[in-house]
């Protein structure tokens, strides 16, 4: 159990984690944070107030300001605004870039320690902005995508062949996106592969829609966008860091030469330890495989590039 875990965003995805977290005494305390004054008290408050019938004993404390936040062992940085009907994660960039350049540089200041778990979308650009101004090592700043996007997938393979959830592993690499890599060898129903079950086009329909997964419940939440799913996948990671778990997740890793690529953050099976992403794990890709994770870095450069090169309105809001 750590001692404290700071979720910064009160909004859909920040309070359903600190809800999960909470239920999963996964710290003693968790802190949620937001700009808004009152919203993240309440929340905290009533999400504290269930310990007693769930049987936690986890404080969940909400706050507009960074004090209480002081030293925290691990922060999830939910804060942004969500994607909206007809957004991509591509309009979302500079807005957010400008939220969670400001939420890095206020945990940097209060917990120079902690390792910092990003969600905010866009996903991959927003991991490189908190690490650039938290300048923390990569093993502490990296974000939740694959565990996301491969749930997605394991959801409508386990559905297209009938059988548990809990038997269909997989694996989706690359930037959380339009550009996400599902690497359909090596799906396997308890070890056997999927090709064995499923057809090439309903694999590849399969494909087709946990790509499109975000903007398929966007479409009908139209104000807002997914928040259970997500706050499960950041849930899972958590764990695998309170508990030392050592588990193999894909996460938003920054890359120094694994899989061919540098300095940019992508999807990839990382070890997930008390230390953070504690090892990056290279499998062995086939050629189109290849192609599409180095389409999916180009398209993440190319966002970090534009942020580096936007006005002051991405570095000071
Ligand atoms: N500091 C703290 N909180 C902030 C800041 C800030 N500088 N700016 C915005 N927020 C808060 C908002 O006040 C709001 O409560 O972030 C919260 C975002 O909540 P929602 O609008 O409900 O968005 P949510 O669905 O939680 O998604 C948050 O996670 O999955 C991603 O794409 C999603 O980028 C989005 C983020």
């Amino acid at each position: 159990m750590l001692s404290k875990i700071t979720v910064v965003g009160a909004g859909h995805v920040g309070a359903t984690t600190a809800q999960r977290l909470a239920e999963m005494e996964l710290a003693r305390e968790i802190v949620l944070v937001d700009i808004l004054e009152g919203i993240p008290q309440g929340k905290a408050l009533d999400e504290w107030e269930a310990g007693p019938i769930l049987g936690f004993d986890t404080r969940v404390l909400g706050t507009s300001g960074y004090e209480e936040t002081r030293g925290s062992d691990l922060v999830v940085i939910t804060a942004g605004v969500a994607r909206k009907p007809g957004m991509s994660r591509e309009d979302l960039l500079t807005t957010n870039a400008g939220i969670v350049r400001q939420v890095a540089s206020r945990v940097k200041g209060t917990s120079p320690d902690a390792i910092v778990l990003v969600v905010s979308n866009p996903l991959d650009a927003m991991c490189e902005v908190a690490k650039r101004v938290t300048g923390f090592p990569r093993e502490r700043v990296f974000g939740m995508a694959g565990v996301l996007d491969t749930a997605r997938f394991r959801t409508f393979i386990a559905d297209a062949v009938c059988v548990s959830v809990e038997d269909v592993q997989a694996l989706v690499l690359g930037g959380h996106g339009d550009t996400m890599v599902p690497l359909v060898s090596y799906t396997t129903v308890s070890g056997v592969p999927v090709r064995e079950f499923l057809d090439d086009a309903t694999v590849q329909r399969i494909v087709r829609r946990t790509r499109d997964g975000g903007a398929e419940i966007v479409k009908y939440l139209k104000e807002g966008s997914a928040y259970y799913a997500p706050s499960a996948a950041v849930a899972q990671m958590v764990e695998a860091i309170a508990r030392d778990k050592k588990r193999l997740l894909p996460c938003a890793a920054w890359l120094e030469g694994e899989y061919g690529q540098r300095d940019v953050y992508l999807g990839v099976p990382c070890k997930l330890g008390r230390g953070g992403v504690e090892a990056i794990v290279e499998v062995p890709l086939t050629g189109d495989e290849r192609r599409a994770l180095e389409r999916s870095a180009d398209a993440v450069r190319g966002q970090i590039e534009f942020l580096r090169r936007a006005p002051a309105q991405a570095r000071s809001s």
